[in-house]
């Protein structure tokens, strides 16, 4: 495989060509960002982090029979993908009160709901991502409704599933982001990633946050605790 030219430069990661036309290359960034990009900063370590921990999770979602754009690893930072085009949505799933949620609707944080919350945001920095319903994806011709009720039904297995993998490492899955993409040929896979920066993990015994909102808020062990989260992943069971 032959990694040619940058594509893209996103804040976590950078995609590359390759010489086959479906394939990409994610390289994972330390480069952390918050509030839109307003808070800069860089967490050591971070990308080899994300890249190892998104791939266990793609491939245990991939045994769960969700698609995801997963191949191969190619190096501590470096995965092979499959090419697609990101809809424009970040899908997020609340298990827990928490983040703008909290905020936007007066809640503490650390409530548990009384059922999972789906919400979408428009992924447009210069906008800053605002949440949109369904009623707008469609008459914005975002996705299809074929789609869109895919992405749904994705996005529900994903949480049931990633609640369960987290609580065998200790970990309560509070909420956390997903972004899906379109192959050439229209089929829907999971993509982005699944790490510490896209999902808030508390501890079970001390509720401890284990996640980028250690960054956002500046509460210190930042990397120690990715670090951690990592070691948890690696674990059998
Ligand atoms: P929020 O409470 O700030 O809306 O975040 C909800 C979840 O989405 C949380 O797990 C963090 C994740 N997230 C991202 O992955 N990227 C983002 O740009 C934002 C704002 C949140």
């Amino acid at each position: 495989m032959e990694k040619r030219e940058m594509m893209y430069e996103g804040k976590a990661k950078k995609v590359f060509r390759t010489d086959n036309e479906d394939l990409l290359i994610v390289d994972y960034k330390d480069d952390a960002t918050a509030f839109n990009g307003q808070k800069k900063g860089q967490i050591l370590g971070k990308g080899a982090v994300n890249n190892v921990m998104a791939n266990i999770i793609f491939q245990m979602l991939e045994e769960k029979g969700i698609p995801t754009h997963f191949v191969e690893q190619l190096s501590e930072r470096e995965t092979l993908v499959k090419a697609v085009t990101i809809l424009p949505l970040e899908v997020i799933i609340r298990n827990v009160t928490a983040g703008s949620f909290s905020k936007r609707y007066g809640v503490e944080e650390g409530r548990l709901l009384a059922r999972p919350v789906l919400e979408f945001s428009y992924k447009n920095d210069d906008l800053g991502d605002p949440l949109i319903n369904d009623d707008h994806i469609l008459a914005l011709e975002l996705a299809t409704e074929e789609e869109l009720e895919l992405v749904r039904r994705y996005a529900f297995l994903v949480n049931d599933a990633l609640k369960e993998f987290f609580l065998e490492k200790g970990l309560k899955l509070i909420d956390f982001k997903i972004e899906f993409g379109k192959t050439a040929d229209g089929t829907i896979l999971l993509a982005d990633e699944i790490s510490p920066d896209t999902c808030r993990l508390w501890d079970v015994v001390t509720n401890e946050k284990m996640d980028k909102d250690r960054f956002r808020r500046d509460l210190g062990n930042v990397e120690e605790t990715y670090q951690e989260v990592l070691s948890r992943m690696k674990k059998q069971g």
